[in-house]
């Protein structure tokens, strides 16, 4: 059997803080198939990116890394610099939120692309600039030939993005990541980008890692996704068990937040009531319990771990980290929350 792609094993980061150590990832497992897209959904503060940016070796010297992350069974944690940068360029490719922080001002976007293109291939830089063109075209930019002298400064937003996955597509990794990739964007954009990025997978044959707090991108997307809450994973399984049996509260609150293209509108959006807690290491018991509709008196004493919950047969492993996960991945998903349990354990809803 292969390595897959990517993979998480128990990973742990710490910062340590004047206040005292903040568990920013505390103990996430996953593995990304090549050829696989993995979503990574949750809202702002849970450790997505500090998740990603372990893999990529590019956290801040004072944070405190455990556990193990492999590209294609190579372990990352406690690279050299050097080695870590031969990765980052052959291996894996990054895509961040704000394109600029990839793209260099003074340069012009097909200059960009050619050198991608050229560090992988020995071509003449007229042809690296013909692939650049190509590329353009690929991801969508209208009159490629014309634009390809442009400055990222000439670009919107949405078409600096692909220029970023043109580069991305040039440099031919085994797997990309993609940390809130369209989450600056108007959501006519979004989707332009994200079917730029399916066009991106279909070509390079690439695994992604798609990071956003929006379950909405990951829809279209994912063959898989992670849900994290608190720096920890709390469901894990195929799109249609997040979607249609979600066992963690969390994630049932996470789509009842998602407006909903087949709705009528008459239906309100309902945000998960409360905030994440600050630092999700000092508390005891489940760390969504204060803003769970189906808390109990275990909830407050025990963190669950994530286990399998049963499903259609012959699924692939659904888990989720919920006292309750088999009783809630029962209920209508979304709707969890507008219910007032009646069961007196249950704790009122905040
Ligand atoms: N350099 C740092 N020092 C201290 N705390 C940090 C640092 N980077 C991130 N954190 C904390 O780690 C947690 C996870 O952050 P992050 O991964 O950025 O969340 P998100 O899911 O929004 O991407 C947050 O509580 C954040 O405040
Ligand atoms: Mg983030």
């Amino acid at each position: 059997m292969t390595s897959p792609s990517l993979e998480f094993e128990d990973l742990e980061v710490d910062f340590p803080t004047k206040d005292g150590i903040v568990r920013a990832v505390r103990g996430v497992s996953c593995s990304l198939e090549s050829g696989q897209v993995l979503g990574i959904v949750g809202e702002s503060g849970s450790g997505k990116s500090v998740t990603a940016l372990a893999a990529m070796g590019l956290l801040p010297r004072n944070a405190i890394v455990r556990g193990s992350v492999r590209f294609k069974g190579r372990e990352l944690l406690g690279l050299k610099e050097k080695e870590y940068s031969d990765v980052r360029g052959t291996g894996i490719g990054m895509i961040f939120q704000d394109p600029m922080t990839s793209l260099n001002p003074v340069y012009s976007i097909g200059w960009q692309i050619a050198e991608a293109v050229r560090a992988h291939q020995s071509v003449s830089k007229e042809e690296a600039l013909l692939e650049a063109v190509r590329l353009l075209k690929t991801v969508g930019i209208p009159n490629p030939e014309d634009r390809v002298t442009d400055y990222p400064h000439e670009f919107s937003g949405g078409m600096r993005q692909r220029v970023v996955i043109a580069i991305a597509m040039a440099n031919n990794p085994d797997v990309i990541l993609a940390d809130e990739p369209t989450t600056a964007l108007d959501v006519t954009v979004q989707a332009q980008v994200l079917a730029s990025l399916k066009l991106a997978l279909t070509e390079t044959h690439a695994a992604l890692l798609l990071i956003t707090h929006d379950l909405g991108v990951i829809a279209g997307l994912a063959d898989r996704v992670l849900v994290m809450y608190a720096g920890r994973s709390v469901e894990m399984g195929s799109v249609d068990d997040i979607f249609y049996r979600p066992a963690m509260p969390y994630t049932h609150g996470l789509l009842g937040s998602l407006p909903r293209l087949d709705s009528d509108g008459s239906e309100r959006l309902r945000p998960i009531p409360g905030s994440p807690p600050a630092n999700a290491g000092e508390h005891q018991g489940c760390p969504f319990a204060p803003r769970c509709p189906r808390r109990a008196a275990i909830c407050e004493e025990q963190e669950p771990e994530l286990t399998l919950v049963p499903g259609p047969e012959g699924a692939e492993p659904h888990r989720a980290a919920c006292h309750f996960a088999e009783e809630v991945s029962q209920a209508e998903p979304g709707k969890l929350f507008a219910i007032s349990s009646g069961d007196p354990e249950a704790g009122p809803v905040r």
